[in-house]
């Protein structure tokens, strides 16, 4: 039985639109990321899945450990339901979150909070300062891991941190030390340039080719650079963690003696996007169901919904795949439609009014921001239905 019979047959009970979960897919790429890591801890990059009992899973399995939260409030809310070491990512000035985290006791010991200049100091400061017998609050220094050339002319990576060299990082951890009431306890570095980019992409080999040059001048100026911000910062404090890459760069950032370990998420759904590096392949395992719901001409059928773009710069690379069957492709005009979605090509004139169509999201996490619900499907059947972080009517982002 091919993927298609088999999620149509396990899911015939299912109105579309739905989204599924593949389980054996996701083990199977879960045990992959876990090969590549060769023996460095995988935080769990919670953007990238979005679902609670999700997150659960894949943390009970071995070679995880700890979340790498999005926002304050998320972090909170997953460390109310036992959820341990979440590290939030991003910068927060939630000032309500920041007082609510420095009010409890729980919370303060597991969730530590990204910094990268005085000034988110100070926003911290001023939120937690009335909190009676407030906690220690537990902080994680961001590294800009980004890649420059040319004197700074051409560059690649996100615009992230404004710290890049070490004697910045030993500046502010020395002000972090001087503070009361705040412990720095990791640092991350992110190449997002490297862990975001495939180096393989679809076409023009010519970029192909600049992407992994790119790519190799990149890796060797971070291993030194990051190596040195760790040893500047480990003069003035002890650190729990220093985290670095993701899902597209694991077996290149674990060589790294500096980093203790990484962070992986899109990995375990295995979306569009990251179809093109050439040092992993994984299996798909998030998939959404639309139903055709009409025919308009011979060649093209029409499915309800399916804009579901994902985030960065938009252009074609940002929308759901039309899956299974294959070979069904967008009108150019008209792309992934906000209530309707025509599909053109040769799989068109098989499909039925109420036939479904698989589509993989370019991303990992963001679909779970349109379903409620994730039905877990094993081999053959559906074994649960779980809800995803809006099905729990969590909209954090
Ligand atoms: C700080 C950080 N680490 C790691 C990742 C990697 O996540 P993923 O494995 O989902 O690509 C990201 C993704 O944007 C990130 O922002």
């Amino acid at each position: 039985m091919d993927d298609r019979q088999r999620y149509d047959r396990a899911t015939a009970e299912l109105e579309p639109p739905f989204a599924i979960l593949d389980l054996t897919a996701m083990r199977a790429n879960a045990a992959d990321l876990v090969r590549r890591a060769a023996g460095k801890p995988i935080r769990v990059a919670s953007k990238s899945v979005r679902s609670r009992p999700v997150l659960e899973r894949i943390l009970a399995m071995d070679g995880f450990h700890g979340i790498m939260a999005f926002t304050l409030p998320e972090a909170l809310w997953l460390a109310g339901h036992g959820f341990t070491d979440i590290l939030v990512a991003y910068p927060t000035a939630d000032r309500a979150a920041l007082a609510r985290l420095a009010a409890d006791p729980a919370a303060a010991r597991e969730i530590a909070l990204t910094v990268d200049s005085p000034a988110h100091l100070d926003t911290i400061e001023d939120a937690v300062a009335g909190t009676p017998g407030r906690h220690e609050i537990r902080l994680s220094m961001d590294i800009d891991a980004g890649f420059r050339a040319f004197g700074g002319r051409l560059r690649a990576g996100a615009w992230r941190s404004p710290v890049r060299e070490p004697a910045q990082a030993a500046e502010l951890a020395a002000a972090i030390a001087k503070r009361p009431g705040f412990r720095l306890s990791g640092l991350m570095a992110y190449e997002a340039q490297i862990a975001g980019v495939g180096d393989d992409p679809p076409g023009n080999a010519a970029f192909a080719r600049a992407v992994r040059l790119m790519q190799a001048r990149s890796a060797r100026e971070l291993i030194i650079r990051r190596g040195r911000i760790v040893n500047a910062v480990r003069q003035i404090t002890d650190l729990d963690f220093v985290n670095g890459g993701g899902t597209g760069s694991i077996e290149k950032t674990v060589r790294e003696k500096a980093v203790t370990e990484v962070a992986a998420g899109s990995g375990f759904f295995h979306p569009r996007l990251f179809d093109f590096y050439r040092g992993f392949t994984g299996h798909p395992a998030a998939l959404f169901a639309l139903p055709v719901v009409r025919r308009p001409a011979p060649g093209i059928v029409t499915v309800l919904g399916g804009g579901y773009p994902a985030s960065g710069a938009a252009g074609p690379s940002r929308l759901p795949q039309p899956y299974l069957p294959a070979g069904l492709r967008y009108a150019p005009d008209e792309g992934a439609g906000e209530v309707q979605t025509p599909l053109l090509g040769p799989g068109a004139d098989d499909l039925r009014i109420g036939d479904r169509v698989w589509f993989r999201h370019a991303k990992a996490g963001e679909m779970c921001e349109r379903f409620a619900t994730l039905h877990l499907i094993d081999g053959e059947s559906v074994v649960d239905s779980v809800p995803t972080y809006r099905g729990e009517g969590q909209t954090f982002l």
